[in-house]
């Protein structure tokens, strides 16, 4: 069976696609997981198969909270986490607990361009929030949920991707955090924070996440195993307030299924007591950081006049691009020239922005990102030569 009908990923050959946020399949712990797998079987027996403890097993909750105490402000208990088939998994079952058709659901600009999709799933309208100096403006969004709320329209969420975001890999600072906490308690509005990347930091440890910044404020926060471990194991989990995690166990169809995929939970759960998921992540992250810098320093050669940001976590880098240039325009001509990317525009709901472009440097190799970071400079620059002064 070819890889193609096996995986998402498609190769296109000739080219060094950055378009991919996928891993590097030599970065998954292919071995590690087969012994977490084998040494879950032995400790857990029978009880590995069974249906699973509705929120999700135990061993895995606490062990998450445990987690979230080293890499965030403060931890979590097992009764404020529900494990899932993956963040998107848990983006789509807020939606579907939180919001009604018609509803207004806010997002962050740009943003995760398939988060969009997930949130479109549900009939409701989405809007970008306004911004200010490059990051989402809580007056200007409190301005915007009073205009909704008088056109008798109802803004329940805000979704973003506070923590080395896609496709910025920036975080939010500190400041605008508490007064998003703020607007959400004074509005009633419940922020739904994507946290998937807070393990993939190369600079020290992630910034608070609103959910540890939140007091009486209504954060949700989804988790992802996908970047830390493998996203074939399709786990990640929702951590938000013990009613909400009540309201997702007694779902029909968690009552019917047993707690969502269990025995990767299960696994999981070994994986992270044995150490094993601390050790790996460290690898993930010398890695990734060194990838970072291979496509940053190659873009950086190749021209020097663009401003080429290098992210402290995540998987991306946001290239502005020159003046007058579109992604649009230079897609075409980056993969003629053997380099493949995002265009901007994607990120955005109405898609009216199209003046960077998202590279991914997560899937391949130092050497082939600089090769691609040389390609894609050359286009760039050639072109910049080109516009008339
Ligand atoms: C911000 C963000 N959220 C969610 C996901 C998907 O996560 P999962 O594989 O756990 O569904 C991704 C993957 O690219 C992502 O970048």
């Amino acid at each position: 069976v070819p890889a193609s009908r096996i995986l998402q990923f498609q190769d296109r050959p000739g080219i060094l696609d950055l378009s991919w946020g996928h891993p590097a399949p030599s970065s998954l712990p292919v071995r590690p997981w087969l012994a977490a797998t084998e040494a879950s079987m032995q400790r857990f027996g029978p009880a590995a198969l069974g249906y699973g403890y509705w929120p999700g097993p135990a061993p895995l909750t606490e062990w998450i909270g445990q987690r979230l105490g080293q890499t965030d402000l403060r931890p979590a208990t097992s009764a404020d986490v529900f494990v899932t088939a993956g963040a998107s998994h848990a983006l789509d079952l807020v939606c579907a607990l939180r919001t009604s058709p018609g509803d207004i659901v806010l997002v962050d600009t740009p943003t995760y361009h398939l988060a969009i999709e997930t949130i479109a799933d549900h009939d409701v309208e989405i809007v970008g929030v306004p911004l200010d100096d490059g990051f989402i403006d809580p007056l200007a969004v409190g301005d915007v949920v009073a205009a909704a709320r008088r056109a008798g329209r109802r803004v329940r969420l805000l979704y973003l991707v506070p923590t080395f975001n896609n496709p910025t890999g920036r975080s939010l600072p500190l400041e605008r955090r508490h007064a998003l906490v703020e607007l959400a308690r004074r509005e009633r509005i419940t922020l739904v924070e994507d946290d998937t990347y807070r393990e993939m930091s190369y600079a020290g440890p992630a910034p608070a996440s609103l959910w540890s910044l939140a007091g009486d404020a209504d954060v949700i926060r989804i988790g992802s195993f996908a970047k830390s471990v493998a996203p074939g194991i399709r786990l990640g989990f929702i951590n938000a307030n013990p009613d909400l995690v009540g309201t997702l166990s007694r779902l029909g169809y968690v009552n019917s299924g047993g707690g969502v995929n269990h025995a990767a939970a299960l696994t999981m759960a070994t994986f992270g007591a044995s150490g094993a998921f601390a050790e790996h992540v460290k690898g993930l992250r010398t890695r990734y950081r060194a990838q970072r810098d291979a496509l940053v320093d190659a873009l950086r050669e190749a021209v020097p006049s663009l401003a080429v940001p290098s992210p402290d976590g995540g998987w991306f880098i946001w290239l502005p691009l020159p003046p007058g240039m579109t992604a649009a325009t230079l897609l075409p001509l980056a993969e003629a020239a053997g380099v493949s990317f995002l265009p901007g525009s994607m990120f955005y709901v109405r898609g009216d922005d199209d003046s960077h472009v998202r590279l991914s440097f997560s899937m391949l190799s130092p050497s082939e990102l600089a090769v691609a970071g040389h390609r894609l400079g050359a286009v760039i620059a050639g072109q910049s030569r080109r516009r008339p002064g």
